[in-house]
Order: C-alpha cells, then sequence, then structure tokens
C-alpha cells in the first residue's frame, strides 16, 4: 500500500533492521500521551502567550521518544520538542511545535554559518495525534532516510507540526506561520538548544534555512515563503525546495474522488473546519440522513492520512452530502477559504532561489496549478526589475506520477539544499546571470508508477 508518508523515503542512508531494531529499544523505554492527551501541548497561560512575541519559546522538552537515536546516534546527539508562539489564520496567538534535531557533527558553511534543515512531513491528517513530534516515534523509517541525510551533512534539522494544534491540515496561513516562527525559535531564541550547541563563544554565527516540503508539506513551505516578506522580514531563508504542489487545494479535491486517494477530501475539509468551526457546522448541516446516521463522513475527524487512504479508496465522498459536489465545490464559505488558505501565490511574492520539481503526469495534484503559480511568480520579473525578481528552478518530471515524484526528485532537492547553503549556487543562478526563472521538462528518477 502507498502512503505519502512511506514514499517520503530517499536515499536509504540505513538498512532498515538497523532501524527498526532501534525503534524497538525506544518503545520499550517510554510511553508518552498522544498530543490530545499529553499537557506538555496545551498553551501557556493567555497572558505568557500574548506577551510573548512569534517565535518565543515558550516550553522545552528532550522528545521523550528520543528520536535522534532511532536516526542514528552517529548522525545526532539530541532531539527536542519545542513549543512556540506563532499566530494562527485570523493572526490571533496560539503555539505550534517542532522537534529539533542536533547533528553530531555540525558543519557551518563560510564563516560560522550555521545550517537549519526546515523539513516538512506531509501528514496530512485533521487529528493532532497524527503530529510529526509524536507520530514520528511509530512511523520514522519513512522518513528518516531524509532526515538522516540532512543530519550526515551536519545540518540541524527542525520537524515542524505545521498543521498547529487544531490539526489545520491544508490551512496555508497557520502552516507558514508555523515554519516562519520555528525557524525564528530554533535560530533567534537564546534558550534554542542549537544555538546552546554552538556554544557561548560564538557571537557572530548566522544562519542559512532551508525549507523542504513534498505535497501536504509543500503547502507548509511554499506558505512560508510567500509570507515570510510581510511576517517574517527578520527571517533570512536561504533556499526553498518543493514538489508536488496540491495547488489549489480546490483542484485536488476536483481530482480525487473514486481514487485510492479520495480520503483527501474529508481529510481536508476537516482541517478547514478545524481551523475555521463555521465550516464544520456548515458540513455537519449538508449531510445526507445516511451519512449523518453511518458517521461516514464525521469519521475522518480523527484519521490518520493512511487511514483515510483506506477507508475512503475508490469512494466518492461528495456523495455524503444532500446536494453532492456543489454542497462542497460551489459553496460561497468554501470557496472564499480555499481562495485565500488552499491556494498558493496569494500573500506574497518570493524571492529566495526555490526548486521547484513536479510530475507532468501528477494526477493527484494536476500540474496546471504549479505551471499557474510559476508563471505568476515569474511573471513579476517583468514588473519589478529582475535584479528583485523571483529566482525559480522549475523542474517538470516526464516520469511517474504524484507519489513517484517525491522518490524521483528526491536526491536533486537535498542536492540543490546542499548547494545553496554551501554557497555554490552563485549569483548567477539559475539562469548564469542571476535572474529569472528556468522552466523545463526533465527525465529523472526511475519511479515510473502512475497515480491511479
Ligand atoms: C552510522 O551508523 C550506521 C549504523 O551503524 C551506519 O550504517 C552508517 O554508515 C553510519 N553513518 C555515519 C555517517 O557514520
Ligand atoms: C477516534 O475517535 C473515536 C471517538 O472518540 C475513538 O474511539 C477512536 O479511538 C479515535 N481514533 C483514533 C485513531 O484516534
Ligand atoms: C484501494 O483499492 C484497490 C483495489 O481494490 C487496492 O488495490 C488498493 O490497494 C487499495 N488502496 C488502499 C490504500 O487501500
Ligand atoms: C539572463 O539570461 C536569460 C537566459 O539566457 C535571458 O532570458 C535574460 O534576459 C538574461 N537577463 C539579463 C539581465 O541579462
Ligand atoms: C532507482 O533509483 C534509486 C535512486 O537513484 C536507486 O537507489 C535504485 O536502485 C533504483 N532502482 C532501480 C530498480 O533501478
Amino acid at each position: 500500500m502507498h502512503s505519502l508518508l512511506a514514499l517520503l523515503a530517499g536515499s536509504s542512508l540505513f538498512c532498515s533492521q538497523a532501524l527498526s531494531a532501534s525503534i524497538d529499544g525506544l518503545k520499550s523505554r517510554s510511553s508518552p500521551l498522544p498530543p490530545s492527551q499529553d499537557p506538555w501541548y496545551t498553551a501557556p497561560e493567555q497572558g505568557i502567550l500574548v506577551s510573548s512575541p512569534p517565535g518565543s519559546i515558550l516550553r522545552i522538552r528532550p522528545d521523550p521518544f528520543d528520536l535522534y537515536a532511532a536516526v542514528g546516534k552517529n548522525l545526532s546527539s539530541a532531539s527536542y520538542n519545542i513549543l512556540y508562539r506563532t499566530n494562527d489564520a485570523n493572526e490571533i496567538p496560539t503555539f505550534a511545535v517542532t522537534t529539533l534535531f542536533i547533528p553530531t557533527g555540525a558543519t557551518s558553511s563560510g564563516k560560522d554559518r550555521h545550517n537549519l534543515l526546515s523539513y516538512q512531513i506531509p501528514y496530512n491528517s485533521p487529528t493532532v495525534d497524527a503530529s510529526p513530534s509524536y507520530a514520528l516515534a511509530t512511523d520514522l523509517s519513512s522518513t528518516s532516510s531524509d532526515i538522516a541525510a540532512a543530519l550526515e551533512q551536519g545540518w540541524y534539522v527542525s520537524v515542524v507540526d505545521h498543521e498547529g494544534p487544531k490539526a489545520s491540515f491544508a490551512v496555508g496561513v497557520v502552516e507558514g506561520h508555523a515554519v516562519l516562527d520555528a525557524v525564528r525559535a530554533v535560530t533567534q531564541s537564546s534558550s534554542s538548544p542549537a544555538i546552546k550547541n554552538i556554544g557561548h563563544g560564538h557571537k557572530d554565527y548566522k544562519w542559512n534555512v532551508g525549507l523542504w516540503g513534498y505535497s501536504g508539506g509543500s503547502i507548509a513551505s511554499e506558505f512560508a515563503a510567500e509570507l515570510q516578506a510581510t511576517y517574517a522580514p527578520d527571517v533570512e531563508i536561504t533556499a526553498v525546495a518543493i514538489g508536488g504542489l496540491p495547488t489549489p487545494v480546490r483542484e485536488v479535491m476536483k481530482s480525487v474522488p473514486n481514487s485510492p486517494y479520495a480520503g483527501l477530501i474529508p481529510l481536508a475539509l476537516w482541517g478547514y473546519a478545524n481551523a475555521f468551526p463555521e465550516l464544520g457546522d456548515y458540513l455537519l448541516s449538508r449531510l445526507t440522513p445516511q451519512a449523518k446516521k453511518s458517521g461516514v463522513f464525521t469519521k475522518a475527524h480523527n484519521m490518520t492520512v493512511t487511514e483515510g487512504f483506506v477507508f475512503y479508496n475508490n469512494s466518492d465522498p461528495f456523495s455524503y452530502f444532500i446536494n453532492g459536489r456543489e454542497d462542497i465545490l460551489l459553496s460561497p464559505l468554501i470557496n472564499s477559504l480555499l481562495e485565500r488558505q488552499g491556494t498558493m501565490g496569494k500573500h506574497g511574492f518570493p524571492t529566495m532561489p526555490m526548486f521547484v520539481y513536479k510530475a507532468i503526469a501528477d494526477q493527484l495534484a494536476p500540474i496546471e496549478g504549479a505551471d499557474a503559480l510559476i508563471e505568476q511568480y515569474c511573471g513579476y520579473n517583468s514588473v519589478v526589475g529582475s535584479a528583485k525578481g523571483a529566482r525559480i528552478l522549475y523542474e517538470r518530471n516526464t516520469i511517474g506520477g504524484h507519489l513517484a515524484e517525491e522518490l524521483n526528485q528526491d536526491a536533486s532537492a537535498l542536492a540543490f539544499l546542499a548547494k545553496a547553503f554551501n554557497g555554490q549556487l552563485g549569483d548567477g543562478w539559475p539562469h548564469g546571470n542571476g535572474t529569472g526563472c528556468v522552466v523545463k521538462n526533465v527525465a529523472v528518477g526511475n519511479d515510473t508508477s502512475p497515480d491511479w
């Protein structure tokens, strides 16, 4: 069975045997509560929350699962859960959590520049118990190779629970804020374990920050990139690697009924309802009597993405509503939310180097949406002048579908980030003369599988 999580695996640094042995080792060690039941995951008192600027560290603990040991003690010396202040989609103060891995052999590039990878896992679920800080303990093997590969380069790695404490799956502004404030927490706060690890003697350090995300993870990374200039001008982002962009989310909803990924519809609708409760009321009011009785739609509210794919496999989730797809796709409430929160390119103009990758045959998230986004960003260059414009390499892969692309371009994304951190992109990237966008069709990778 495919799952987006399972397909995150890229270069395999570890034999899975070694990995499962160490995971077993840590399972017996402790069994922390899931976030929905763990008091550690609650907001501090309102006064403290409101008075702390975004990115402030509010709580910190050694990661109770010792995920660093499962990834490899030779690569990572410690992992921490960090709870920090952020803003929700309505700019109301809230919090989010990131898991920070400390590299054993921290490297710096250039003159005391340390490297941080902000890595977004597509956990795609409206339940907070699917947050990576908790779920990685049971499902680490699928993502550990990217985390391990980054640690092996000597990078700090921050794995953000980017949907926030309400599990606002696919709500772009929530996710973008969570990513940017996690970068602040790790790189700016004196209580950050990364800064402590660098040591007090190093006052002049700077950070290279890379964002990376595929599919659901690209929503978080891309929204962070476009929100950076207005929401976090103090955060300097060195490079962004995003693949499988599911934009606009509305088009994904039109594509996946009766496919293996039909579950994305109920999961995303609950993700939005978590952030905007009036949507939950609307959805419940539109259910057919049968769907109300069976709970076939409401069940999705606490499913992981894997559970959702299995349960809704090849079904039509629109059929649970009185007027079918019209109740969703023609709802003014849903369309206004999806326009602002589920469509990339509405909040700003990213100018940091970006590597964007997408399978031409992506059926889950048709490529037209990514094509249009890149055209929009690159089109600004003629307005703002190319020296201040977008710098994007956009590769459209002729091989494989949405799920295959994650593996097919995994190594390229990592290599791009490494080049950016090491100052090897050069001022000329991507054209050689320092400007504009390069859009090209490529044939990369050996996973040819279509989505369905
Ligand atoms: C880390 O340890 C694992 C398992 O012992 C080994 O396979 C891997 O090559 C080591 N990696 C490094 C960078 O030392
Ligand atoms: C979902 O919620 C129901 C009802 O609260 C509970 O019985 C079930 O265990 C939950 N499932 C998951 C995966 O959390
Ligand atoms: C969906 O159903 C098809 C056909 O029965 C099956 O081959 C596939 O494994 C199922 N996928 C999931 C995620 O359950
Ligand atoms: C940079 O190179 C590209 C591709 O050759 C070209 O389209 C663009 O006009 C050049 N820009 C400048 C400022 O020379
Ligand atoms: C596919 O490519 C990956 C990564 O380059 C490689 O590890 C793997 O062996 C290849 N698989 C096949 C069947 O060629």
